[in-house]
């Protein structure tokens, strides 16, 4: 039987607000209960990766493999992995992609073909860490998903800026509810800048239900992601924000 994955987007048009933190926490939390799991870092910095502890010496093929037409690779020789039930499909040269896909006249369409057999592989999750701002890359990574997961910080030009990411949709012809999941990360409630803006963020989604529960700002979180660890593996209290919001997504989807 095939069973098609559902596809996620971890996607803000900001850097730094936690986009790769919260990729790799989700996709690792889907898998700690038992979820069959592909993390694909679609960041050129390589973040994601990085958090888990995988460096460019840990694997030969990346998706750039992939597009790269010289090469006769398949999907399964570029994917990782990285923990129980927790597979990692990396990527290098992400600059070139985009310029590849810029020839694309289906950007709707690429995705789907170039990861062709996604579907046989057994997996029930499968979780993108975007780059910051609009590509083609993201452009591609949108039309592919099924769902969005949006991090937020917590202050006042990130709140700002939530606009930018409907813009986008609509720009791309794709559906608003497509965004699943709104998530306030860095949140510290003994500055009254992240008070207003938490406030800000509920006022602005009083009407619907996908704000979740805000990701408190903690030096453990930064520290983990240096050492190759998920929070997991090192922090217990971001583990239970973490845990909060992957069942969430499992409860949605049940
Ligand atoms: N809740 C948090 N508390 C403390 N540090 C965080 C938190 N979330 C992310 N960070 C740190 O902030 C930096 C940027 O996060 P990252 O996930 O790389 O953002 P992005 O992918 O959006 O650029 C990283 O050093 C990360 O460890
Ligand atoms: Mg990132």
């Amino acid at each position: 039987m095939i069973n098609e994955p559902l596809k996620y987007a971890v996607l803000n048009n900001k850097g730094g607000v936690g986009k790769s933190t919260i990729s790799v926490h989700i996709a690792h939390g889907l898998a700690l209960l038992g979820n069959k799991v592909l993390l694909i870092d679609m960041d050129g910095q390589n973040d994601a990766s990085l958090f888990l502890g995988i460096s460019d010496q840990d694997y030969k093929k990346t998706f750039y493999d992939l597009i790269n037409k010289r090469e006769d690779v398949e999907l399964s020789e570029c994917i990782i992995n990285v923990r129980d039930n927790l597979d990692l499909l990396p990527s290098k040269h992400i600059d070139i992609i985009n310029t590849e896909f810029y020839r694309e006249s289906r950007i709707d369409l690429i995705l789907k073909e170039k990861l062709q057999g996604i579907n046989t592989m057994e997996y029930n999750y499968l979780i993108i860490d975007c780059g910051p701002q609009r590509s083609k890359v993201n452009d591609a990574v949108l039309c592919f998903v099924d769902n969005i997961i949006v991090p937020v910080q917590v202050e006042s030009a990130s709140v700002r800026a939530i606009g930018n990411i409907y813009e986008y949709l609509s720009d791309l012809r794709l559906n608003p509810e497509m965004i699943e999941l709104i998530i306030p990360n860095m949140y510290d409630q003994r500055t009254s800048e992240s008070r207003e803006n938490m406030q800000l963020l509920k006022e602005l989604f009083s009407e619907s239900n996908f704000l979740a529960e805000p990701i408190n700002r903690r030096v453990k979180i930064t520290e983990a992601g240096k050492l190759g660890k998920t929070v997991y593996e090192y922090d217990k209290d971001s583990a239970k924000q973490f845990f909060k919001i992957v069942e969430r997504l499992v409860s949605t989807n049940a």
